[in-house]
């Protein structure tokens, strides 16, 4: 609809039509009350100059029918917007439950991007199309923000936290990513491309170039050379909670408090394990602040989640776990 008017980028995203509907009616209705209220008032200032030097004019006593008039108008009108701009913002803030996701480091002054597959990207993004993609995001120095015009989706990218981006391409092709957060010297160069594939091209450039090791895997090596799984027990018997399956699951805690195991308790938890402490468990865990980047700490991010829950185990119990993978168990019996 765009594309022959260089003032607007490319429609690609799903999105990208809702939040250029609520921007236009935004434009609509500023432009329409603008010319109203300058036409009033030159029509005004004509209709009722004065006309002598002794000419007063009739007293006004006001009118409650128009008072009310126009507090009820822009009233509604500005509900729409809210109930309208609302229903965009959830949709934009929920991403699908089958995204996928895409681990995203800013830094000065640049975006390094993980696959869970393990390729790794800088200032590109390769995407299929028709697929809803969700970037979990941090920075390692300062306040950035991922911003992708042609997608209408951008959010700041914080150290010392995760932020979360969703989209789904409509459109092959080449799109512009800008870091939108003025953050030194070269924000802006801090600038790079979107690429959206056809789904068989994705798969062909995920499988092209050296073998890359996957996110889990390498997530898994860091939970071994880390030795958290000298604490953190899949049967339950280490002096750390299971961690199989607690993705996403809520945790009680030893403040009679609950938290969601989310993306940014599970990073608070390795970074700062004294924060929330599990219920049950004594705050023995090393700090790992400052001892691990972003990239690997994204990579044990991935692991923990793509570890399956365990069958529930009482308290005490020494059965061996049969839920197991099997790389998992070797990988354990090794020392
Ligand atoms: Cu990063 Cu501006």
């Amino acid at each position: 609809m765009f594309s022959g008017f260089p003032l607007f980028p490319d429609q690609a995203s799903t999105m990208a039509g809702e939040v250029d509907a609520l921007y236009f009616f935004l434009i609509a209705i500023t432009l329409f009350f603008s010319v109203l209220i300058a036409g009033l008032i030159v029509y005004f200032a004509i209709r009722y100059r004065r006309r002598s030097e002794v000419e007063l004019p009739e007293p006004i006593t006001g009118s409650t029918k128009l008072e009310a008039l126009w507090t009820v108008i822009p009233f509604l009108i500005v509900m729409i917007i809210f109930g309208w701009g609302a229903k965009i913002f959830f949709t934009l803030s929920r991403p699908p439950s089958d995204a996928m996701p895409i681990y995203v480091t800013g830094k000065q002054w640049m975006w390094k991007l993980q696959h869970l597959e393990g390729q790794r990207e800088i200032n590109e993004l390769h995407i299929p199309v028709g697929r809803a993609v969700k970037l979990v995001m941090s920075s390692e120095d300062v306040i950035h923000s991922f911003y992708v015009p042609a997608f209408r989706v951008k959010a700041d990218v914080l150290p010392g936290r995760y932020t979360h981006l969703w989209f789904k391409a409509t459109q092959p092709g080449e799109y512009h990513l800008f870091c939108a957060e003025y953050c030194g010297t070269k924000h802006s160069g801090m600038i790079g491309k979107v690429v959206v594939m056809e789904p068989a091209d994705f798969q062909a450039w995920l499988s092209g170039g050296p073998p890359a090791e996957s996110m889990t895997a390498r997530g898994q090596r860091l939970f071994q050379s880390l030795a958290c799984h000298t604490c953190h027990k899949s049967d339950g018997t280490g002096r750390g909670p299971v961690l199989n399956g607690v993705f996403g699951k809520p945790v009680a805690l030893q403040t009679g408090q609950t938290a969601i195991a989310d993306d940014n308790y599970l990073r608070e938890s390795i970074l700062n394990p004294g924060a929330k402490v599990v219920a049950g468990y004594q705050p023995v865990m090393p700090v790992f602040q400052g001892l691990i980047n972003e990239d690997a700490l994204s990579q044990i991010l991935a692991y923990l989640k793509s570890l399956a829950p365990q069958p529930a185990v009482q308290p005490g119990a020494t059965a061996v776990q049969p839920a197991v993978p099997p790389a998992t168990t070797q990988q354990r019996r090794n020392p």
